[in-house]
């Protein structure tokens, strides 16, 4: 049973994640050892209180903590536009309480000696994963399996002519860790992948109907109509790109995708290009590659995957 670690800012697509990977973990396919929130979506506190919402009503008892407050050196940056005005679409569920400094690192540094197989998943801005290789060096060195949603790799951005927003939120984050990697590198799932999975309204309907009688299901359409809102004002039409849904199928190997070993460096300084993400794929910087880029996924699969768990989730409601 592989265990997860995952760090997220839910945030609208990042609860479809955790919906997703509860699935699985009542499956029996996977062990959530731990959820820690890093603020982007909503702040840190606030995006935990998501987190604990969603697990609550799948009865998914890991812990749920939030991680540091902001990034250390820009200010931070929230998107109620997008998710919401508490990240969760329509819906608004109370924040949790700041837990004790550090106390989302002894979750992770646990995480690390207890699972040598331990995936860990980044699907917010990588304010945590820099502050663990301050805190926890030697533990940040042996994170084996850590993917990451972010990056607008030689690519247009959602955020920025050329910045993907959870790289732009805490750039000198995402510029630290491609800086210096835990040792098997990072797998980055970037936005010209991850926003091609789409959810639609025909979609989100058969997604609920797969939910059946899990209490979540009748919750999803005020999550996700702000989502189709704000995609739809934005000119993308009146559906949802759900990159950390994608992102985590990614990281567990349930669909198929293609990756590439290459050097990825991120502009943390520079007004114009902050949170900017590069991929040397030509090789003239000559430096060791850093991260496995992944350069397309199946996307049909995606959603085949999505309904095979939340069927087989809903077939053993309510699970013991
Ligand atoms: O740019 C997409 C990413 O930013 C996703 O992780 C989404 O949840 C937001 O955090
Ligand atoms: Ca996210």
């Amino acid at each position: 049973m592989t265990p997860v670690l995952i760090d997220c800012d839910p945030g609208i697509d990042d609860t479809l994640a955790l919906i997703y990977l509860a699935a699985l973990h009542h499956l029996g396919e996977i062990e959530i050892v731990g959820v820690t929130t890093t603020a982007g979506n909503t702040t840190a506190t606030q995006a935990a209180g998501n987190a604990r919402w969603v697990l609550d009503l799948l009865l998914i008892d890991a812990p749920v903590l939030p991680g540091r407050p902001g990034p250390r050196h820009v200010e931070l940056t929230t998107t109620p536009e997008t998710h919401g005005p508490t990240g969760l679409g329509y819906l608004e569920v109370p924040a949790a309480p700041e837990g004790p400094e550090g106390e989302w690192a002894a979750v992770w540094e646990g995480g690390v000696d207890k699972h040598p197989d331990l995936k860990l998943i980044v699907t917010g801005p990588l304010t945590n994963l820099a502050a663990f290789r301050h805190s926890h060096p030697e533990h940040y060195a042996r994170l084996r399996r850590v993917t990451v949603m972010g990056g607008a790799v030689n690519y247009r951005g959602n955020t920025t002519p050329t910045a993907e927003w959870n790289f732009w939120v805490d750039p000198h984050a995402a510029a630290e860790v491609f800086g210096d990697p835990p040792a098997a590198g990072i797998r980055l799932c970037s936005l010209e992948v991850t926003e091609q999975f789409l959810i639609d309204p025909a979609r989100l309907t058969r997604l609920v109907q797969d939910l059946g009688g899990t209490p979540i299901a009748g919750e999803l359409a005020d999550v996700l109509r702000f989502y189709f809102e704000f995609h739809h004002a934005q000119g993308e039409g009146y559906q949802a790109q759900i990159h950390d849904l994608l992102t985590c199928m990614i990281a567990l190997g349930t669909v198929p995708y293609e990756d590439l070993s290459t050097t990825i460096a991120v502009e943390a300084d520079s007004p114009l290009m902050r949170g900017t993400s590069v991929a040397d794929l030509r090789g003239h910087w000559h430096r060791s590659h850093n991260a496995r880029l992944v350069t397309a996924a199946d996307i049909d699969a995606a959603h085949a995957e999505l309904t095979r768990a939340t069927r087989t989730l809903a077939a053993r409601w309510p699970v013991r």
